[in-house]
């Protein structure tokens, strides 16, 4: 069974170089639950931060939290909207709520002057995306989204191979992945409900994927989506050892494909699954006029890279493949996202995962989700912010 251990991929050493000693940052965290414990974690690696309100909906959760995570001296709230109230001096935030909340504790705290920084996916539909990018141009704050393997440096390499011009002009990508078995309900049902994720392996896993080759080919915007979900195994009572009662409760997708147009005439095939009857849809697959990308999958899709890249050429009429050795070293990946965050919150510099890229991230994933619902293809159409 694959595992979803999900974050020991980014738990490399520590990274010292990411250490500032800038002015002292006051941090405070929404939603404390299983990711904002590795928030916690890097901003305490940080010489330069002191966090100073958590904040959960669920009584007692961010007095429990502090405890457990050695966090001393904070102020609790009840709410995301409580903390932002509540704290006049506040720096920064880490919006790690579930993401039906991702859309207004992240639009409170930036109309309240507050640098946020945001769990992925973004929200869950394009329409929320909008408004929290509206919200991030009119406080001037910064706003970065929390998509740690950017700073991998096998992701950074898929994007160097592509700028180099080695693939030439790239026409066609495969991208997506997938668990044989991996719905993640080890520690509750917030990921599986619809009014708490909205979204399911779609939108949780799939945005990795969208990301790792948008970011890639430099964003292109999403003209047009045909797409598919669907949740055969999240709705059966048998899937679940020990929690049938689990089925009731999935409201989300499972698995989703798509078939999605973008700006330059690039063909963008994409599948996702936290659950199949295979061990992978799929490697990723990056075709260019002179060259071909292999990007390996893995058995628990989370952004990571499961082996040694290959490019795939022809010199003369000669096939030749080219094994990109996998790079040690990247350090701790959530260290670098907090990092970068901070930077840019500080010096009010451009923020390190802007939302500008991940609004057409979302928009896929909206009109996915859409197009499924529609049985047809759709136009997918970004508002200006
Ligand atoms: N970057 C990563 O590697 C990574 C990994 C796991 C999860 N995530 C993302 O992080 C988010 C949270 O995931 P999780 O596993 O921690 O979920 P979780 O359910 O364990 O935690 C979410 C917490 O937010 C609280 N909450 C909800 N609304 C709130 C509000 N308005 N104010 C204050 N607290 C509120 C909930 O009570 C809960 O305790 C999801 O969007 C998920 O996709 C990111």
């Amino acid at each position: 069974m694959a595992q979803i251990s999900g974050l020991d991929a980014y738990k490399d050493a520590p990274s010292a170089e990411v250490k500032s000693t800038g002015r002292r940052m006051r941090v405070g965290i929404i939603g404390c639950g299983w990711i904002a414990e590795s928030h916690a974690d890097s901003y305490k690696r940080m010489d330069d931060v002191d966090i100073v309100a958590l904040a959960d909906i669920v009584p007692g959760k961010a007095e429990e939290f502090a405890k457990r995570m050695g966090i001393e001296g904070a102020r609790y709230y009840d709410s995301g909207n409580a903390l932002i109230d509540g704290e006049k001096e506040l720096d920064c935030v880490s919006v790690c709520t579930y993401n039906r909340q991702h859309a207004p504790c992240t639009i409170y705290a930036l109309d309240h002057g507050v640098n946020v920084l945001l769990e992925k996916p973004m929200c869950v539909t394009l329409d929320e995306a909008v408004e929290i990018c509206r919200a991030e141009k009119r406080s001037g704050k910064v706003l970065s989204i929390g998509f740690q393997p950017r700073f991998d440096k096998n992701m950074k390499m898929v994007k160097e191979i592509v700028e180099s011009g080695e693939l030439g002009d790239v026409y066609y990508i495969q991208t997506g992945g997938g668990r044989r078995r991996g719905i993640p309900t080890p520690f509750g049902t917030t990921f599986i409900e619809n009014e708490t994720a909205g979204l399911g392996a779609l939108a949780d896993i799939g945005c990795y994927s969208l990301d790792m080759v948008l970011n890639a080919i430099g964003y292109p915007k999403p003209l047009t989506v045909t797409g598919y979900k669907s949740d055969f195994f999240g709705k059966d009572p048998k899937y679940y050892s020990g929690h049938p009662e689990y089925a009731k409760l999935f409201g989300v997708d499972d698995f989703a494909a798509a078939f999605v147009r973008l700006e330059g005439g690039i063909i963008l095939d994409f599948r996702i699954a936290w659950a199949m009857h295979i061990d992978t849809p799929g490697d990723t697959i990056i075709l260019g006029t002179k060259a071909g990308l292999r990007i390996p999958s893995t058995d628990c899709w989370n952004g990571s890279i499961g082996g040694p890249m290959k490019i795939y050429r022809t010199i003369g009429t000669t096939t030749v493949e080219t094994e990109v050795p996998v790079l040690t070293g990247s350090g701790n990946l959530f260290d670098h996202k907090i990092r970068t965050f901070l930077d840019a919150s500080r010096d009010g510099t451009a923020a390190p995962i802007p939302s500008s890229q991940i609004l057409y991230n979302q928009a896929i994933l909206d009109g996915i989700a859409r197009s499924s619902d529609l049985g047809r293809e759709i136009e997918i159409e970004i508002p200006e912010i």
